[in-house]
């Protein structure tokens, strides 16, 4: 019996038929009305900014958060290229008073918001035994602490719109293991769980929660601080069992479908796109990639063999920097 006493839905949960009415409400307002508002963390750049603009292609205006004034400035001339409205705030997501006045600013600028991207993210290869206190916390600050005080502050809005989702960007190292980035692969698990407890728990006031965990992928940023020679970009696509990186436009179709309509029974839910990369991780793989003729041939170089790729699960610290080694990661968020 509900709380209310009453024989309907306990008071703010929806009942069947307005769960419907808003599975039935169009994504984007094509008769005029105000269009539908994504906030993305991390939006000026990179995969973040491949979001936001394959959001704005499907008519929503956008926040973007970023702590870098250039990022913003960057990412917003681009966003606006696509056709949409742009807010773009300076935040670090790390501070809860600087999130609450994020969404402050988009109450007042746009009055709703229907999708949260939890995408910002900070990485480094290190490894765990040399990792100071501070790297650890500012990793895990951004990651898991962002993903939390976002969400939360978010919650009034996307409570009120008639569509709201949210989408979390991980990695395969959630629930693998990340060599090289503990304290990553330890925050992108606490984001798995939290994906998975948010979807129960607000499930009954309509926000849907997923994630997504891209594999390699290639942007400006990764390429210069990550693929730096050819030798180490064909490595990494010799394990993916697909052959080839990712791009970002395929992380942000992910991240569209999981917003849209078409998703509308979808929660809880993470999404690798990642060619199959984590699969390729198997135990049976150690025996080498099967041919078409139905055997296994070891020692060609196949996904999870000694050569593969420094991607999650399987990370190499090279030599000589084992003490530090400041390389960012970008493999996987
Ligand atoms: N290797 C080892 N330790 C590192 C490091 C690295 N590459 N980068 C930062 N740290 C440590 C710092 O030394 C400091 O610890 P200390 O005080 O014990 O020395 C701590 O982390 C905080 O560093 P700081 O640079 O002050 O933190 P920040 O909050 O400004 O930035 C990052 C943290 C992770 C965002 C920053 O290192 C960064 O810009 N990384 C590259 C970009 C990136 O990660 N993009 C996302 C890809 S997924």
């Amino acid at each position: 019996m509900p709380r209310n006493g009453s024989r309907g839905p306990p008071t703010g949960v929806l009942s069947p038929h307005a769960l419907r009415a808003r599975a039935a409400t169009p994504p984007t307002s094509s008769s005029g009305g105000p269009k539908r508002v994504a906030l993305v963390t991390g939006g000026g750049t990179g995969l973040g900014l491949a979001i936001g603009e394959g959001l704005a292609d499907d008519g929503y205006d956008l926040a973007i958060a970023s702590r870098s004034t250039e990022h913003l400035a960057r990412g917003a001339t681009s966003l606006r290229r696509h056709g949409a409205r742009v807010l773009a705030v300076a935040t670090d997501v790390r501070e809860p008073t600087q999130v609450d006045h994020l969404l402050a600013e988009i109450r007042s600028e746009y009055g709703r918001l229907d999708v949260l991207v939890n995408n910002a993210a900070g990485n480094f290869a290190v490894p765990a035994e040399s990792l100071s206190p501070n790297g650890w916390r500012a990793v895990v600050g951004i990651v898991l602490d962002g993903t939390f005080f976002c969400s939360r502050a978010a919650f009034p809005l996307l409570a009120a719109s008639t569509e709201a989702s949210i989408v979390n960007v991980v990695a395969a190292y959630a629930w693998m293991s990340g060599p090289g980035t503990v304290h990553s692969a330890a925050a992108k698990a606490g984001v798995l769980a939290l994906t998975r407890t948010l979807a129960v728990e607000w499930a009954a006031r309509g926000i849907r929660v997923n994630a997504v965990a891209p594999g390699p992928v290639r942007t400006e940023g990764t390429d210069r601080q990550l693929w730096t020679s050819e030798e180490l970009v064909d490595r990494v696509r010799r394990g993916i069992p697909m052959g080839r990186f990712g791009t970002p436009e395929e992380i942000a179709d992910a991240v569209r479908f999981l917003v849209s309509r078409r998703a509308s029974y979808i929660t809880g839910q993470v999404l690798a796109v990642d060619g199959g990369q984590w699969l390729g991780k198997g135990v049976m793989d150690l025996l080498g990639p099967v041919s078409s003729d139905g055997g296994h041939h070891p020692g060609r170089g196949g996904p999870g063999q000694g050569d593969g790729p420094p991607g999650p699960g399987r990370r190499r610290i090279p030599t000589g920097s084992r003490r530090r080694a400041r390389s960012p990661v970008a493999t996987s968020r």
